[in-house]
């Protein structure tokens, strides 16, 4: 975090009341000079900070920020949050530290990622601060046959944060991608660490990539035609960020503490944007072509083939066939 990052982080948390610039310039081991040219650039920036001789500076008024703080304020459940500016991948990350023994409830967060990881090996861009990418680690107690549910738990709990905060409604495209107004806005990659000795889980971590506005540059060549915005204008939305991201944790550990798939596979399925498409199932070198007719209770694409056959699908990827 840069000087003046820091300096707002620390009138941020203490919002409305003045703190000292003595105690700011000893926390963040700068001159007390250092802390009132940084509050006179946050002024020109637009933030109103107000100043008393020997009564110190105290923020006013609103403020847009996206950090840990900000993160914990909008939270009802308390996460460890580990905040970077940029990482390769959230997911790699996540990985690394739950490796090292981090806990449940751990979230390594970016505000932009240079190697975002999709599904199926593909790259997810999110070079662009305009998104929200995070990894949240997990050590389910769950049987290895059940993990799978953690996606599609994910997904739920995602559509209705979308909903709880940006007040837009969205669908799922199975497996796990949301969409609103037929664009993809978010994709999920689950990655988890088995133990082989007794048939479960070491960790799972859920990583989770959001287009909350559009980068001023716009999407790439390779995803313009596929990816949407929560919001399509280009401002980046600090407040929403740190809203949306506390309310998908905990959505996701209200679903994740009773773990009864019943309290989330029907919403799941109602918000399938696949039931009764004509789609192609592409799952490794098979194609197979048909209608979709449900989502099972296990989360299985349903499919009625033009022979009448069903296939169930626990994974693949369904592209729908334009009439
Ligand atoms: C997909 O659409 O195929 C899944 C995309 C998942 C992207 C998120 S962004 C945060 C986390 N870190 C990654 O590298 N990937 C996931």
């Amino acid at each position: 975090m840069e000087t003046k990052e820091r300096v707002l982080t620390m009138l941020y948390a203490q919002k409305g009341q003045s703190v000292s610039g003595e105690e700011i310039a000893a926390s963040l081991g700068i001159s007390r000079n250092s802390v009132w040219k940084t509050v006179n650039q946050l002024r020109k920036e637009g933030y109103e900070i107000s100043s008393k001789t020997n009564d110190g500076y105290t923020l006013l008024g609103e403020c847009e920020l996206f950090n840990e703080y900000s993160i914990a304020k909008y939270a009802r459940g308390k996460y460890q949050i580990e905040l970077y500016d940029v990482l390769p991948s959230t997911n790699d990350t996540a990985k690394e530290y739950a490796s090292k023994g981090a806990g449940e409830g751990t979230v390594i967060v970016a505000r932009a990622q240079t190697k975002g990881k999709g599904r199926m090996g593909r790259k997810f861009f999110s070079e662009s601060e305009n998104g929200l990418y995070f990894s949240l680690i997990l050590r389910p107690k769950i049987s290895l046959d059940k993990c799978s549910f953690l996606t599609v738990m994910t997904a739920v709990s995602v559509l209705e944060a979308i909903k709880e905060t940006c007040g837009r409604e969205c669908q799922i495209k199975w497996v796990n991608d949301i969409y609103i107004n037929d664009r993809k806005v978010c994709g999920i990659l689950t990655e988890a660490s088995l133990n082989m000795e007794n048939a479960s889980t070491d960790y799972a971590v859920i990583g989770i990539g959001i287009n909350v506005s559009i980068d001023k540059d716009g999407f790439n060549d390779e995803i313009k035609d596929i990816a949407g915005a929560i919001f399509d204008t280009t401002d980046i939305k600090n407040e929403y960020k740190s809203k949306l991201l506390a309310k998908i944790l905990d959505n996701i550990f209200l679903y994740y503490e009773s773990f009864q798939v019943e309290s989330f596979i029907e919403k799941y399925r109602k918000s399938s944007n696949l039931i009764g498409e004509n789609v192609d199932v592409l799952r490794g070198n098979e194609t197979i072509e048909g209608k979709v007719l449900d989502i099972d209770n296990e989360a299985r694409l349903v499919i009625e083939d033009k022979a009448g056959k069903i296939h169930r699908f626990f994974s693949g990827e369904a592209r729908v066939k334009r009439k």
